[in-house]
């Protein structure tokens, strides 16, 4: 089964280091087609360079959050939801690909699996072997997010009964976007699944799985989630002091050369 991977992204100091990192995780996992979701007006050089020398079957998209959604300079990054947008793009371009190739060669990709996966994550190839026979949603615990060492479903008799999380543990589904896959089949059967952009805080991921599956129907993985094999990391701005002091000698580091 194919996993589609769908990761937005934006243009920042670490955006290079993060995608070269990602696509050297991605190159050790089979059947891989890595779906780019740029927030970005127009697809950019540094993304298409990238993919096209990262070994990985691709495809490029863009989309621009809207400026009333997008978080601004000083606001804490709690207050919109990142993301959402980039991944609905990516869920559509599956939709409309599928319906595509579905005319010309029968039930094509029903049997992949769609993953959304941040770009500043740090994944165990364990993990992709574990998505890779989702039948609806399958979950994992995901470790170092929510203020905690981990947050997971808990399981009892094979089921997930509820949710080890230290805020809002009543949200519909209280697990972080890292922390689950949908099947194709699922996300086909339901069109208008999709995250919504103005979802409050820590809803975005319920935005979505809402309506498309039950607490019952999830499928624990990661040896019933009691191993942590995705990591909520998140890479620290650099600093930038220096280079700004050399930049007003005139002595900057040079422009033309990609970071
Ligand atoms: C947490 C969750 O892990 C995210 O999946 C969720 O989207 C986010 O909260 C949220 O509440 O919206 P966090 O580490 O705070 O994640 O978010 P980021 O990693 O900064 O952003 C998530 C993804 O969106 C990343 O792949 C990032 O590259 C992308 N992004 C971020 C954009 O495309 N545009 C932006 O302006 C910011
Ligand atoms: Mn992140």
């Amino acid at each position: 089964h194919t996993i589609y991977v769908i990761t937005p992204t934006y243009a920042r100091l670490v955006q290079k280091a993060e995608l070269t990192r990602l696509s050297q995780t991605f190159l050790h996992v089979p059947q891989l087609h890595w779906i780019v979701v740029e927030d970005s007006e127009q697809p950019t050089a540094l993304v298409r360079d990238l993919l096209a020398s990262s070994g990985l079957a691709y495809t490029q998209l863009h989309i621009l959050t809207p400026k009333d959604r997008k978080l601004q300079e000083g606001d804490p990054s709690w207050l919109k939801p990142r993301g959402a947008e980039q991944r609905n793009e990516g869920l559509r371009w599956l939709r409309e690909t599928a319906s595509a190739s579905r005319g010309q060669h029968g039930a094509a990709s029903d049997d992949a699996v769609v993953y959304f996966a941040d770009d500043d994550n740090t994944y165990s190839l364990r993990l992709f072997e574990e998505m890779r026979d989702t039948k609806r949603v399958s979950v994992w615990p995901v470790g170092l997010v929510g203020g905690m060492r981990f947050e997971s479903p808990v399981v009892e008799g094979g089921k997930v009964v509820r949710f080890h999380t230290g805020w809002r543990p009543n949200r519909p589904f209280p697990i972080d976007m890292a922390g689950f896959a949908v099947s194709m089949r699922l996300v086909l059967a339901n069109p208008d699944a999709r995250f919504d952009g103005n979802a409050q805080m820590g809803y975005l991921e319920s935005s979505f799985l809402q309506g498309l599956v039950t607490m019952e129907q999830l499928e624990p993985k990661a040896e019933m989630c009691t191993k942590i094999l995705v990591w909520h990391t998140r890479t620290e701005k650099p600093k930038m002091k220096r280079e700004e002091a050399l930049q007003k000698q005139g002595l900057g580091s040079d422009p033309h050369v990609e970071v």
